[in-house]
């Protein structure tokens, strides 16, 4: 298991700028199969995830090929339709391909995704949206083999407004005979960032940012050149660590609207901002004060992925703060590490009751998800003294290179592998 060794109690600040956006990024690179063309995406976040999905394209037997942050993918030949059980199970994205195979070659095969760190995870909204628009899905030693003659358009009600639901019936949809409406739609930037994707191949989609979404089905799609747009969690994370650690940060190429939930958190507490085109400047009081109830929930809502890393902000923050996670049932984990590093936290179900401590010490503490291992890491940054925070193969699935990032802005932090 790789960790991170920090040595605490240095101010984060400077200047970043953010990356791509991991989930943006990774339906974007399934959703290349259905341009059967040659795609270039600029901006591209250097990550695991990223990585093990042009290794996904490439095992599908399309040509994938990055060069700095340009990643020029060819999807005009495939030969298999089939994701391994062991790839949905590492990276719950790839369940993507199964709209993007459908979309293409009327068939796919994927392996059954299971459970995970965060929550339970099923995917039967996915599923029975599919078998509305004429898709055939038999469950057979743990993999889902999927087929469709003909995929049909439909209005589809989402029971919840899934991200990835509804970025596997864009998929779907794209090329499908006649109309989709999906009715109580994923709201988030991501699903915008996607259809703005689709739209560059060709594709007819109307509504992207709002409830309802209406695709007119496209015999063909063609290649695009797109840049993925910024990270909103990794924007947020650096954020946190500045304010933790009372430190001034600039982010570059940032859209303000996209992060406001975060921003308006962070304002509570003490935060002071500027903005000016796609830079955005933090002042971060002496001490941070808050006294909030928050709930996560789908976009406009308080972001979940946040959650932990306004967690770890929120105990250094003078007042008692209500964190409600109604997105993923398990995702709390980082509180009980926090508490080792002197954070006082108490769960009471899918309740985190945060009362704000006078400043962390550095111990030895374990991330088992992503943003879970992000929250530590910039605890870490905050708390006195040294720590070493195991689970660094979570952290990298979704951050670039944070140790250094964190080490050009005055952190001290070094990973070892
Ligand atoms: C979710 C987050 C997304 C985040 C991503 C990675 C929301 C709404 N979604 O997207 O912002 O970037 O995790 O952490 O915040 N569900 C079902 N059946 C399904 C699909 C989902 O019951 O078929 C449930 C899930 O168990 C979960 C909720 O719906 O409780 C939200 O899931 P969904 O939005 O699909 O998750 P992701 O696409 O992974």
């Amino acid at each position: 298991m790789g960790y991170y060794l920090i040595e605490g109690g240095k101010p984060i600040g400077g200047e970043f700028a953010v990356r791509g956006s991991k989930n943006a990024a990774l339906p974007i690179l399934a959703a290349t199969l259905l341009a059967e063309d040659e795609v270039v995406l600029e901006n591209c976040p250097l990550i695991r995830d990223f990585y093990l999905t042009l290794d996904i394209l490439r095992t599908l037997g399309c040509k994938a090929e990055l060069t700095g942050r340009t990643a020029v993918i060819d999807t005009r030949q495939i030969k298999d339709v089939k994701i391994q059980e062991e790839t949905v199970q590492k990276m719950r994205s790839s369940i993507l391909f199964l709209g993007a195979l459908l979309g293409r070659e009327k068939r796919a095969i994927l392996g059954h995704p299971g459970g995970c760190a965060i929550g339970k995870r099923p995917i039967d909204i996915h599923l029975s949206s599919f078998e509305k628009m004429g898709v055939e899905i038999n469950e057979e030693d743990g993999l889902f083999y999927c087929s469709a003659p003909h995929i049909l358009g439909y209005h589809i009600y989402l029971k919840y407004p899934s991200v990835g639901a509804t970025e596997n019936l864009l998929l779907l949809a794209a090329k499908a005979e006649g109309v989709t409406v999906i009715h109580n739609a994923a709201r988030e930037p991501e699903i915008v960032a996607l259809v703005h994707f689709l739209r560059a191949c060709g594709a007819e989609i109307y509504g992207e940012g709002t409830p309802s979404i209406m695709i007119e089905g496209v015999k063909k799609l063609h290649g695009a050149y797109f840049s993925i747009p910024f990270d909103r969690i990794e924007a947020g994370t650096f954020l946190c660590a500045s304010a933790m650690t009372g430190g001034e940060l600039s982010l570059l190429g940032v859209e303000k609207n996209d992060i406001e939930t975060t921003l308006d958190v962070l304002q509570k507490t003490g935060c002071r901002f500027t903005f000016e085109t796609e830079r955005l400047r933090m002042m971060p009081p002496k001490q941070l004060k808050a006294e909030l109830s928050l709930v996560t929930g789908p976009y406009p809502g308080f972001p979940t992925d946040m959650q932990p890393l306004i967690m770890s902000l929120l105990t250094l923050a003078k007042g008692t703060c209500m964190i409600s996670e109604t997105v993923f049932e398990a995702r709390f984990r980082h509180a009980e590490e926090l508490c080792r590093m002197g954070a006082d936290i108490v769960i009471a179900d899918r309740v985190a009751k945060i009362k704000g401590s006078p400043g962390l010490h550095g111990a030895e503490v374990f991330g088992r998800d992503l943003r879970g291992g992000a929250a530590l890491l910039i605890a870490a940054l905050a708390a006195e003294g040294k720590s070493t925070v195991y689970g660094s193969e979570y952290v990298e699935r979704g951050y670039e290179k944070i140790e250094d990032a964190f080490s050009l802005l005055g952190g001290n932090v070094r990973l070892m592998e």
